[in-house]
């Protein structure tokens, strides 16, 4: 079984949202063999989420606050994201980290949080295209999974890890299918000290409907979080579909 998460980011409005999830509705995928979840603005996850409610895909938070609720103007918490039907909350993603300026201890609550709301987080980490040139990959990678997990009590099957390079994402310059395999073999060594039991780790980063097969196809890879493509019906619909039709 492999995950397919679609982020939408900030790419579709509430009615382009309801518009996609109506469409996405009404498609029908093997769930033994494809996990689904879309992404969608805030603003549009309640309706997105009935919607989806009988449907092959969940739905997930792109970010939530820490605490459950007060005087914290322009925030939604984990909580308020459970209780309105999501089942995933994006914890990290590069976007919140460099254009929010979202720190280590930050992503780390948040990841405390979704997990006490019910929530189950998907941890994005991934490297700068500087750390690469300066040889740190593994240095950067290493920092961001030991802030998330190191003392954190988790149960197996109650988290995933998304790989996603920062250079990678919406560029067109995926990540080499190898790299990435080995990038996400090391980061499952990694987080072996950190006793979390079974951690999927998807792959993500100009990820579509040509070249997701490549990302798929590696054993270690279980699966991908898809940006731009995941807001256009007929190219997701079209990945998924590749992906649902070639495994078991
Ligand atoms: P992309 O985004 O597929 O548009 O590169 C991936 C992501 O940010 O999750």
């Amino acid at each position: 079984m492999k995950y397919i998460f679609g982020n939408w980011k900030m790419y579709l409005g509430y009615s382009e949202s309801v518009d996609l999830a109506k469409d996405l509705a009404l498609q029908n995928f093997d769930t033994q063999k494809v996990s689904l979840a879309v992404f969608p603005a805030a603003i549009a996850s309640k309706t997105v989420a009935d919607e989806l409610q009988n449907s092959n895909f969940a739905v997930g938070a792109q970010d939530v606050m820490w605490l459950p609720s007060g005087a914290y103007t322009g925030a939604v918490s984990a909580q308020m994201f459970k209780d309105i039907g999501c089942r995933y909350a994006l914890v990290g993603h590069s976007e919140r980290r460099h254009i929010f300026e979202e720190h280590s201890d930050t992503v780390r609550k948040k990841l405390e949080a979704s997990r006490e709301a019910g929530l189950i987080p998907v941890l994005c980490v991934g490297e700068t295209k500087e750390d690469t040139e300066q040889d740190k990959r593994q240095y950067r990678l290493k920092k961001q999974l030991m802030s998330a997990f190191e003392g954190l009590r988790l149960n197996s099957g109650s988290m995933l890890i998304a790989y996603e390079p920062v250079w990678a994402i919406g560029t067109g310059d995926a990540c080499l299918p190898q790299d990435a395999e080995d990038i996400i073999g090391w980061i499952k060594q990694e987080i072996v000290h950190y006793s979390l039991g079974n951690v999927p780790v998807l792959y993500g980063g100009s990820v579509t409907a040509q070249n997701v097969l490549s990302y798929t196809s590696i054993s270690d890879i279980d699966g991908v979080l898809v940006g731009g493509v995941s807001t256009k019906k007929d190219e997701f619909t079209s990945l998924i579909r590749s992906v649902n039709n070639l495994y078991v």
